[in-house]
């Protein structure tokens, strides 16, 4: 990761230089420590010939301006005064993707207050995250240098806690994107677990529940789709206790904050198989556990003053001679039955029993589910915004605040009874499609019927888990999408 550090604010004498810049503060930007005295005027020249006004979003490079600077990036900041968390992470992200080959940035402390500063550095610890654990062939002069990044600062103190509360949320991100990059025949639900069970060193307690016990549990939609791999299912259970009040599962006390993720390390479609092309997409089909697995880390990290629990169910979904058919019928843990009419609906499956473990054995506050559940979701709102559904109000108007705050945005869609229906079996309590129609309602009204009365939430992820082009924030590929939302969500209403 990109190594973030704190210096007093001078003209560094080598390598670069990001300037923050409200619009039209481009000559105080300038004059920041004789900066463009030391350029003989070449900074302000070279802005003005670029017409770079500050807007948001803005950058303007300028090469060797000289005093011993390899180059200055000046970054927008937009209007002065209306500069966001968001909008700072941005001016960092976009910073940093101009300088990939530069071994040492520092960033003038323009008009930023110390916490500012901090998202900036985020933003550009964000942006740039790379999955190279496997090209071994690559070209020293063709890898992107992962320099230090100083911020430069009167109040070192200020802009270090900043920067503290912060890296823990880049720690998170960059897990859930490694997870989520990772091939599926590394990333098998055994090595998803054994990653999880390393998160103890943060101070997460981790249980791992393997086969034998979901059976003995009655996991019987969850083990349905296990049955046709060879590579075990795993249930992981990860509890943050940061409230300091009472510990624990049901019955003592503290009610936790719960995040559950669909895990299904690989899917194939099972029996009811998908076409190949594209199926190596299906590797992030777990990236609704990734999300959970980095917010825990995360809450971890930062020492959030909450209790939570993430549960993440971990499965590959396979076609052989043990699948499931189209036409079985299971029985779930809650103890309805489901007729499984296409074996690629294997989320909700898997979904229903983790769900009902959690409500039975944490009694949370609330449950929110991270899901690349449905391709009608992708078709809804493709990949710029994230579809979810919610039975609570005040829930639901969190979390969309979370996502725009974050920049993880969210739109609610809607539940009921007419939807419902459309999940009527002939012959068990309910089917596990609706049909092409509502793809992504009639899902979420399948996990409804494994909610027993607690607020929740279903975020269908399937269009935002991966990317495939670069952003402010992400280089293309794993985006960890889910991770900053939520990590807001609950600073912003459950630490108090
Ligand atoms: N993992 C897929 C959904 C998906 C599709 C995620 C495309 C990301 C991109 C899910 O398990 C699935 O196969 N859903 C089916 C449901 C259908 C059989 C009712 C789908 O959306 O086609
Ligand atoms: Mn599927
Ligand atoms: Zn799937």
């Amino acid at each position: 990761m990109l190594d973030v550090v704190v210096a007093p604010a001078a003209l560094p004498s080598s390598g670069a230089l990001v300037l923050p810049v409200e619009e039209g503060g481009a000559a105080h930007a300038v004059a920041w420590a004789g900066l463009d005295e030391a350029t003989g005027g070449a900074v302000s020249r070279a802005l003005e010939v670029a017409e770079f006004k500050g807007r948001k979003g803005q950058t303007a490079t300028i090469l060797a301006p000289g005093a011993g600077l390899t180059r200055v990036v000046a970054v927008g900041l937009g209007k002065p005064g209306e500069l966001t968390q968001l909008g700072a992470e941005e001016a960092g992200g976009h910073a940093i993707a101009k300088l990939s080959r530069e071994a040492a940035v520092a960033v003038a402390p323009g008009p930023l207050t110390p916490r500012l500063a901090g998202h900036l550095a985020l933003g550009a610890v964000l942006r740039s995250y790379r999955f190279d654990r496997y090209r071994t062939t690559e070209k020293a002069e063709d890898k992107p240098l992962l320099g230090k990044l100083a911020l430069l600062t009167e109040d070192a103190g200020a802009v270090e806690a900043a920067w503290a509360a912060l890296r823990p949320v880049a720690d998170g991100v960059f897990l859930a994107r490694d997870l989520v990059s990772e091939p599926p025949n590394v990333l098998t639900p055994a090595e998803f677990a054994h990653r999880c069970e390393a998160l103890g060193d943060l101070g997460l307690k981790v249980e791992v529940i393997g086969p034998k016990e979901m059976a003995k549990l009655g996991f019987g939609a969850f083990l349905g789709v296990a049955q046709g791999s060879v590579n075990e299912p795993r249930m992981v259970v990860m509890h943050w206790h940061g409230a300091g009040g009472a510990k624990g599962r049901k019955g003592n006390g503290v009610k936790p904050l719960a995040f559950v993720g669909k895990g299904v390390t690989f899917d194939t479609g099972g029996i009811s198989i998908k076409p190949a092309a594209g199926m190596e997409d299906m590797k992030w089909d777990m990236a609704g556990a990734g999300a959970v697995v980095g917010l825990m880390a995360a809450l971890a990290g930062r020492h959030a003053k909450v209790d939570a629990v993430g549960i993440v169910g971990l499965v590959e979904n396979m076609p052989s001679g043990h699948a499931q058919r189209p036409g079985d019928v299971v029985t779930t843990y809650s103890g309805q039955t489901v007729e499984v009419i296409n074996t690629d609906a294997e989320g909700r499956l898997v979904l229903a029993d983790v769900l009902w473990y959690c409500q039975k054995h944490f009694d949370p506050r609330f449950m929110v589910d991270l899901a690349t559940l449905t391709g009608a979701m992708v078709i809804t709102l493709g990949h710029e915004i994230g579809g979810f559904f919610a039975n609570d109000d005040e829930l639901a108007q969190r979390l969309h605040a979370a996502g725009e705050a974050s920049g993880e945005k969210l739109w609610r869609m809607p539940l009921g009874e007419a939807y419902d229906k459309l999940i009527k079996s002939d012959i068990a309590d309910m089917k596990n499609v609706g049909g092409r129609p509502g793809g992504a309602i009639t899902a979420a009204q399948f996990i409804q019927r494994f909610v027993n009365g607690k607020p929740w939430a279903h975020l269908d992820i399937a269009g935002m888990a991966w990317a495939n082009k670069d952003s402010a924030l992400t280089p293309k590929g794993a985006t960890a999408y889910g991770v900053r939302m939520l990590n807001q969500l609950v600073a912003d209403n459950y630490e108090g």
